[in-house]
């Protein structure tokens, strides 16, 4: 029987009950998209799935597409390995971000499943943006509700976190920009969502980076608040599918000398309105 346990008051659920190496039927498909819709990320433990059993898995949630920056396995062009070695110290991810909002059609989701994690650290936060919008006042509300924002893939503290990852197995890829709504309707909820994030947006459309900066840190700041999260501590096996439609996630850099690496496989989207 499918069970969910939340892990925080915000966003996130342990889910239990399902063997992912097998094809799910009907209902717990059906049931699992339940879970999935109203927690934002699912969680699950011991799913230690070869990559052709994540890739089943996947295609059974949505369209697996290529990563645009970094090539993928040599069998499995859609699966990429987030990798972190010993002598590295830079985490794939490692900012506030919501995956490649600088495509037109940014994934709706994203997973990962955890191939060797080190002692301790390494895990990633989730953050509801739902949440963090609904917070806010009216006023403000109905100002975001009428911009839009430039996102692009050259940010430079996000650069930053791919450099390692593009070093051993970037693609020939060109700069990336995308203007999205600062507020998007979640296709399948209809909720509000806040759609900005530290590592991707530079500015509101019509404004300069200048004249964004402030609003912009503003929302990052509330967007991060400790009770709109939630923290993931890996074990390999363990694996998280996330809607990058209404949360956004941050690998936290802690694990300095250990090797931590992970497979990824993302979810095509739709034009964020
Ligand atoms: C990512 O941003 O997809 C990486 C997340 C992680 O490694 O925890």
């Amino acid at each position: 029987m499918i069970e969910a346990r939340r892990v925080s008051g915000a966003l996130g659920a342990e889910i239990t009950g399902v063997d992912l190496s097998r094809p799910l039927s009907q209902a717990a498909f059906a049931e699992l998209k339940r879970l999935w819709l109203e927690h934002l990320v699912v969680f699950f433990r011991g799913q230690a799935l070869t990559p052709a059993q994540f890739m089943a898995f996947a295609e059974q949630f949505g369209e697996p597409v290529e990563y645009p920056l970094v090539k993928g396995l040599d069998d499995f062009p859609k699966i990429i390995e987030v990798r972190k070695l010993e002598h590295e110290r830079i985490a794939f991810g490692g900012i506030w971000h919501t995956d490649t909002a600088y495509l037109e059609r940014p994934p709706m989701a994203s997973m990962l499943v955890a191939r060797e994690v080190p002692p301790f650290g390494g895990d990633t936060l989730f953050a509801n943006m739902y949440l963090s919008f609904d917070s806010l006042s009216i006023a403000l509300k109905t100002l975001l509700e009428s911009l839009r924002a430039v996102n692009t893939s050259t940010k430079a503290d996000a650069s930053k976190t791919r450099e390692d990852a593009i070093k051993v197995s970037g693609k020939q890829a060109r700069d990336y920009v995308a203007e999205h709504p600062v507020v998007r309707t979640h296709p399948e909820t209809g909720r509000k969502a806040l759609y900005v994030n530290s590592g991707h947006t530079v500015r509101f459309a019509g404004w300069t980076e200048e004249e964004s900066a402030p609003l912009l840190k503003y929302l990052y700041e509330v967007q991060t608040r400790p009770e709109f999260t939630c923290r993931f501590s890996w074990q390999p096996g363990s694996i998280a599918l996330w809607d990058n439609r209404c949360a956004q996630h941050n690998a936290v850099n802690d694990y300095h000398g250990y090797r931590r690496v992970m497979h990824r496989i993302t979810l095509a989207g739709d034009v964020p309105a």
